[in-house]
């Protein structure tokens, strides 16, 4: 039977004709990060996260638009150049570029770096304040409660716990300022109405709930300015403001980047279609924010709201929170030199769900990369690799039938490409609601079962009788097959192991063959018959010691 209509009536054929086609832009976000320090675990592990979707979005060919950057105005990071001795701008651009550069080293594709001491995104905040203003969205007050300068947040009385920060545990300050307040309530109804209509519209649901949760006991309204300070972009204030010289507040600020950086007045129409399409993923620490503030913001001003907030978890290293003091933060550019950048890729998703909290320990990490990469990935490439350069002459050619014995290896091929499309009646991908931990284990299920085939059918021994060669043939070009496949699937999540996979396997590599169209490039066989030559190489992942 030929593949093709082996494969004709599967769910796999099926959701590839359906979201594998989608059209609609993806528009991936990351926070901005404070630039008080150098990128650690936690804010790489959102930056990878939103890397693996914006390159998932560039293989299925849709417009792909990933944003990162740095939030450098506010308290903390004038309090920082004081310790630090510096002049504040000179600090912000200091550690922006370390920022930037980091990403860059650890592969991180994103399309634009956006920083707020830029003109371009200070020219958006205050055309959106103004137009908040002029709806009659913003009031002058007093602020009287407390403050933690580390998160940038305001916390009553009774949300403290033990006297400090309920989100960091830090101290937090007593102030007593003049402020511009934003009128919050009056959009949260609203807002409520928005979440019960788009059940998708925060995820994972716990946090969804959450929210709901928090809008459902009140929100008081939040300051929009502060005055004690000058680190940030000067409020549009009017006479009533007296003396005091208001900034704007710096959740207020950072958070419009995820519009200044579409340039809306200068690119009207590519913000029109890119904007809706928004996925801000986030740590569950700035939940607030992003699915309270800053919708309700975004109606006070008119826009939309974006597509998806989603709050991944919290990494602890080795048991306990990562923090300087404990000298226990993971450097993700140390490790990416040392283990490679595919090896953290991987240990991110594959040991629990993204929403969920998770530990980082250098034991599981080697473990797991061992397993995955160097024993499973790894040697099955060499393996097959290696005889079919000292038995077919270094040539394969992907099988027009499916070869007996295989079926279990197809229908886990299946299965792991059902895992990306998710179920059937759904309008996207799992992709796109960060359910990598569930792709990643199929698609190591697959490639378990391609290591299986191969000690079953023991092609090495095939190769010593002579008459056995169209059984080895058929063997060793079904498992190249395989690879093939799975290095596709694997593509977005280790984008450098797989190009090194297909190059030595001596096809195109999975970006070059996305006219093909992804549903095709995850069908055996839907890549073409032609005849492939392959190329020998140094061990993928050697052994972590
Ligand atoms: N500047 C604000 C965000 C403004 S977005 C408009 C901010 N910056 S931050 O530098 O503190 O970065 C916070 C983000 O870093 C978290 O939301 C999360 O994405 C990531 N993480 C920081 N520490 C983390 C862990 N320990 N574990 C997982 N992610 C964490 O908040």
């Amino acid at each position: 039977m030929a593949l093709s209509v082996l494969w004709m009536e599967s769910p796999l054929t099926r959701n590839s004709g359906r979201s594998f086609m989608s059209e609609k832009p993806v528009y991936v976000t990351t926070p901005i990060y404070y630039v008080n320090d150098a990128p650690h675990l936690g804010s790489a592990y959102t930056t990878i996260a939103a890397d693996v979707l914006a390159r998932f979005g560039r293989l299925q060919n849709r417009e792909t638009f990933f944003l990162t950057g740095t939030d450098e105005h506010g308290e903390k990071l004038a309090n920082r150049a004081k310790e630090l001795g510096e002049e504040t701008q000179a600090m912000v651009d200091r550690f922006a570029k370390v920022f930037h550069d980091s990403w860059k080293e650890i592969g991180i594709s994103f399309d634009d770096f956006i920083r707020t001491t830029e003109e371009r995104h200070r020219e958006i905040v205050l055309h959106l304040m103004n137009k908040a203003i002029a709806h009659g969205d913003v009031y002058l007050g007093d602020y009287v409660d407390w403050y933690c300068v580390s998160d940038e947040t305001f916390w009553t009385e009774g949300q403290l716990q033990g006297g400090k920060c309920p989100s960091c545990g830090r101290e937090v300050k007593k102030l007593v300022e003049k402020n511009y307040f934003f009128k919050i309530s009056k959009y949260t109804e609203k807002l409520l109405k928005h979440i019960e209509a788009n059940p998708d519209f925060i995820l994972p649901a716990s946090k969804r709930n959450e929210v709901v949760a928090m809008l459902k006991e009140g929100v008081r309204d939040i300051s929009a300015s502060r005055t004690s300070f000058t680190w940030g972009i000067p409020f549009p204030q009017g006479p009533e403001a007296g003396q005091d010289r208001h900034v704007i507040y710096v959740w207020f600020d950072a958070l419009v980047n995820y519009v200044s950086a579409l340039d809306p007045l200068g690119k009207p129409e590519r913000f029109k279609r890119l904007w809706p399409q928004a996925t801000h993923l986030i740590g569950k620490d700035i939940l607030k924010f992003h699915a309270i503030f800053w919708p309700c913001f975004l109606m006070s001003v008119d826009l939309p709201l974006p597509k998806r907030i989603f709050a991944h978890g919290w990494w602890t290293v080795e048991g306990q929170k990562m923090s300087k003091s404990l000298g226990n933060t993971v450097d993700p550019v140390q490790m990416s030199r040392t283990y490679g950048k595919d090896a953290l890729r991987l240990f991110m998703f594959r040991e629990f769900p993204m929403g969920s909290d998770g530990d980082f320990s250098m034991a599981n990490f080697k473990a797991r990369v061992n397993a995955d990469l160097a024993n499973n990935l790894g040697n099955l490439v060499s393996r097959t690799l290696n005889l079919i350069s000292k038995n077919l002459d270094g040539r394969w050619k992907a099988p027009t039938h499916s070869a007996p014995g295989t079926e279990d290896v197809w229908e886990s091929a299946r299965q792991a490409s059902s895992s990306i499309t998710g179920p059937a009646n759904a309008e996207e991908t799992s992709m796109e609601r960060f359910e990598y931990f569930n792709i990643l284990q199929s698609t190591f299920s697959f490639v378990t079962s391609l290591n299986k085939y191969f000690d079953t059918k023991a092609p090495w021994t095939l190769a010593k009788d002579p008459s056995k060669k169209q059984e080895l043939t058929e063997v060793l070009s079904s498992v190249a097959e395989g690879i093939r496949v799975a290095a596709c699937m694997l593509w977005p999540f280790l984008p450098d192991t797989c190009d090194e996979i297909s190059r030595r396997l001596g096809v195109k590599t999975p970006l070059s063959l996305r006219e093909l169209g992804y549903g095709n490039l995850l069908r055996p066989g839907g890549a073409g018959a032609e005849e492939r030559v392959i190329t020998m190489g140094q061990p993928l992942f050697p052994r972590i010691q």
